[in-house]
C-alpha cells in the first residue's frame, strides 16, 4: 500500500482496527468484566476516601507514606502549595502535621536546598490517599520484614 497523505493512513488504519474481530464472550475478560465491546459495563460503586487520620503502616523503608486523611480541594500549583501550609517546617508544630523529612530538602546530588526541593514539591507524585477497597487483581505481595527493614534504614 503506498499511501503518502497522513489522513489516508489513519482512515486505513481505522478501517483495520473497525474490521478486527470482538473477543468478548470468547473466554477472554478484562476488569470491565464480560460485558460485549459495543456497550457500556455497568460503573463500579463509589467508594469513599480513607479520613480516620490513623496513619497507614509503611510496607517497606523507602516507601512514602500513604496520606491518612482527605485532600480534597488542595491545590498544588506554581504559586501555592496546601499541603505545605501543614505539613513544612515552620507550620508542623502549630497544625500537628507530621513535618516533611530531610529528603525533602534535598536535591538529587544530595544537596541541601533552602525551601523543599523542586522535586519534592509535587508530593501527589509520591503520596497518595487510600479508599477502602478490594484489590482489583489478586497478588501475593508481602511487606518487607521488620528486620529487613532496620537494616536498611541504617545503612541509609
Ligand atoms: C490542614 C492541615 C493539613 C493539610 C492541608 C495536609 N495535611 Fe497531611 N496530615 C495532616 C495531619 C494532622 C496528619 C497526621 C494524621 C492525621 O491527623 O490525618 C497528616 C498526615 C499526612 C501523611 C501521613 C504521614 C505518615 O507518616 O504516615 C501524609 C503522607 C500527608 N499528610 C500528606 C499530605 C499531602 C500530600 C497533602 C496535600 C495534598 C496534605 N498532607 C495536606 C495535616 C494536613
Ligand atoms: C519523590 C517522592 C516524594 C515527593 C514528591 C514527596 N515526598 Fe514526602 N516522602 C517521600 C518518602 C520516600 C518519604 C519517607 C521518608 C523520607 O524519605 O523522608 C516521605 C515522607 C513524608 C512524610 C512523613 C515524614 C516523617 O518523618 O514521618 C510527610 C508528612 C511527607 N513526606 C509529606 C510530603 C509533602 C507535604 C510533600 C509535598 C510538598 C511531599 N511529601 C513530597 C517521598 C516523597
Amino acid at each position: 500500500m503506498n499511501i503518502t497523505n497522513p489522513l489516508l493512513t489513519w482512515i486505513a488504519c481505522g478501517a483495520v482496527v473497525m474490521s478486527a474481530p470482538v473477543f468478548a464472550g470468547d473466554g477472554l475478560t478484562s476488569l470491565r468484566g464480560d460485558t460485549p465491546i459495543e456497550q457500556s459495563s455497568p460503573a463500579p460503586e463509589i467508594s469513599s476516601w480513607k479520613q480516620d487520620d490513623v496513619a497507614v503502616e509503611r510496607n517497606f523503608a523507602e516507601q512514602p507514606p500513604l496520606i491518612p486523611h482527605h485532600i480534597k480541594a488542595y491545590k498544588i500549583d506554581l504559586r501555592s502549595n496546601k499541603c505545605l501550609t501543614c505539613h513544612n517546617r515552620a507550620m508542623a508544630q502549630k497544625t500537628g502535621a507530621p513535618e516533611i523529612g530531610p529528603t525533602h530538602f534535598r536535591d538529587r546530588d544530595g544537596n541541601e536546598t533552602p525551601g523543599v526541593s523542586p522535586r519534592r514539591y509535587f508530593c501527589l507524585q509520591c503520596h497518595v490517599p487510600q479508599k477502602a477497597v478490594l484489590p482489583l487483581v489478586d497478588n501475593t505481595f508481602r511487606q518487607a520484614d521488620a528486620e529487613n527493614q532496620t537494616q536498611r534504614q541504617g545503612s541509609q
